[in-house]
């Protein structure tokens, strides 16, 4: 995005910027979780968030200039922006900005410079549209670890920065239950790797959806099991109070009820449903009062700009010029008038002291307690490194569901344990944390070994080929032979969040999420069928 400099100081922007930075603020004073609240660390107010999502509208943006396969612009990369918006988020009355996607290979500083001298908090998404656990064919694997954390890397060191969101909506109904463990397990990691670094302990939480058939299962879910394992704050998007409600019209007295004794901090990731739009922002008086400020931490409105869908506060155009919408001054207005009951720090003694039990498997959730394992790269070079038959260099992944499909098919019931991604029965393979190129290379030399290496086993329309084994050196052997070799095992989680239920051999699935092709149809149909892009094969 290109906004020049002229074109601000024309809308009389770059002078209002500085009228910010001259206002005497303090070093941002970090934000921390005791029991189900946020406090200021240093003065020990409780931190109500009065947020808005900020996230760059890729309309606005000429693609062809972010790097290959990139889908996003991180606002936070964006100085001009930056320049313009933050003085009219802080008129806002805004003191923490939501954004959805981090650009590691870009510098925050002068952007966080700017939303901290206004007082203003950034809660970041660790995923990106291309990096996220994938729904429909979840795994927790080394790719989305190294994103995740690089992520963590970048941010940790502002002190405005008040905690993470290790997934947004990725389980949204009851069709995708069984991604959530994999989206545990990333917390669990998560936070596991901001003590192991010594960083601040910054918060690492989830930000759910509203589907009335897994809501509840979701918030019992992360919260359950040992604390290292589970969210530090629940985040919740929800959009049921629309134009001139009620606490009972929206079902927001039930929510604030079910959350009364969450022991973690609890607040809106979004809220603002536009229908009737333009918005009054009534149920920001409900958010913030006598009710519901007990129970929740404020909320995040969606969102700053305005889009298609028509969620925004302000529009901007193509030129980068700025205008408020009616949206922007009604929250405006709203945002100035609250008093959320509000306790200290030192004299608050958290009373919800409980995690939920892990919710039990039924018609609606059925998400295993066990977790999958940490993604461990070194043991995925060590089977790297034996490989006898690996995807083509440059097969798009998208390729590779057909091929596991095939392959884990004819490979039949547990051969592809070693790579399984069962969320359901909590089985999951010892290299299932591996990235997909491995995984894929896994089941292609599993198949091409058990066709005793016959060259056309190998192949697959030139989407695969052989490779030579180098000798295993002894840290790997040691690696490999935890795994369970090079066949790889399938293991019963990486950690367990409960008691939990373990899964025994008899309700093991046929080798986690491959399928096997339907009888009657011959192999050759189903491999044309996949290639040809039929199949409804995932891994
Ligand atoms: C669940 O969500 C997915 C992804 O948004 C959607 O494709 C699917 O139709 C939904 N299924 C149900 C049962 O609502
Ligand atoms: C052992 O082999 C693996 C896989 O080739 C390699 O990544 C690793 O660096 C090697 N380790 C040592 C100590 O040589």
């Amino acid at each position: 995005m290109k906004f020049t400099t002229a074109a601000l100081a024309a809308l009389g922007l770059v002078s209002s910027v500085s009228a910010v930075a001259v206002k005497k603020r303090a070093a941002t004073d970090p934000i921390v979780v005791k029991g189900s609240k946020f406090f200021h660390k240093n003065s020990g107010e409780q931190f109500f968030m009065k947020g808005v999502a900020y996230q760059t509208d890729l309309s606005l943006v000429d693609v062809s200039e972010l790097p290959a396969g990139q889908k996003f612009v991180d606002p936070l990369t964006d100085i001009e922006s930056c320049k313009r918006d933050v003085p009219l988020l802080e008129a806002l009355n805004t003191n923490l900005i939501r954004v959805y996607a981090i650009d590691t290979e870009k510098s925050q500083d002068a952007c966080m410079k700017l939303l901290s001298d206004a007082g203003i908090y950034v809660i970041a998404d660790l995923s990106e549209p291309g990096l996220s656990v994938n729904r429909d064919a979840p795994a927790w694997d080394h790719h989305l670890y190294e994103r995740y954390t690089a992520v963590i890397d970048k941010l940790q060191k502002y002190d405005n920065v008040m905690g993470f969101f290790a997934g947004n909506e990725v389980t949204n109904n009851k069709s995708n239950t069984d991604a959530s463990p994999f989206v545990k397990a990333s917390v669990r990691d998560m936070k596991a790797y901001i003590k192991e670094k010594k960083y601040r302990e910054i918060p690492v939480g989830y930000a759910t959806n509203d589907d009335e058939f897994v809501r509840d299962q979701l918030a019992d879910y992360f919260n359950c099991g040992p604390a290292e394992e589970s969210v530090d704050f629940w985040g919740y998007n929800i959009y049921s109070w629309c134009g001139q409600s009620s606490l009972k019209i929206s079902g927001w007295d039930k929510r604030t009820e079910e959350y009364a004794d969450y022991n973690v901090p609890v607040f809106f990731a979004e809220y603002g449903c536009n229908e009737p739009s333009p918005r009054k922002f009534t149920e920001v008086q409900a958010l913030y009062g006598d009710v519901m400020s007990p129970v929740f931490s404020g909320g995040i409105v969606y969102m700053y700009f305005e889009e298609a869908n028509n969620y925004g506060l302000v529009s901007v155009d193509k030129g980068g010029k700025v205008t408020k919408l009616s949206d922007y001054t009604a929250l405006q207005g709203q945002l100035d008038d609250i008093t959320p009951k509000s306790v200290k720090l030192t004299s608050y003694t958290p009373t919800n002291t409980k995690a939920r039990a892990c919710p039990a498997q039924d018609d609606n959730w059925k998400a295993a307690t066990n977790l999958p394992p940490k993604p461990d790269q070194p043991t995925c070079e060590c089977l790297r490194s034996q490989l006898t038959c690996v995807p083509a260099a440059n097969l798009a992944e998208k390729k590779y569901a057909d091929i596991f499909g095939y392959i884990c098919g004819q490979l039949g019931e547990g051969g592809c344990d070693g790579i399984a991604t069962d969320g359901t029965n909590g089985i999951y393979g010892s290299y299932s944390m591996c990235d997909a190129e491995i995984r894929l290379g896994w089941a292609l030399t599993k198949y091409y070994e058990s066709q005793n290496s016959a060259a056309s086993a190998c192949d697959f329309e030139r989407q695969a080929r052989v490779a030579t084994p180098t000798t295993l050196n002894s840290t790997c052997e040691k690696m490999v032979d935890a795994a369970g070799g090079t066949a790889g095992k399938a293991l019963e989680g990486g950690s367990s969040t409960s008691s939990g239920k373990s899964s025994t051999e008899s309700d093991k699935p046929n080798a986690g999420s491959c399928l096997t092709p339907p009888a009657g149809l011959s192999t050759l149909v189903i491999l044309v069928a996949s290639f040809l892009g039929m199949g409804m094969i995932m891994l």
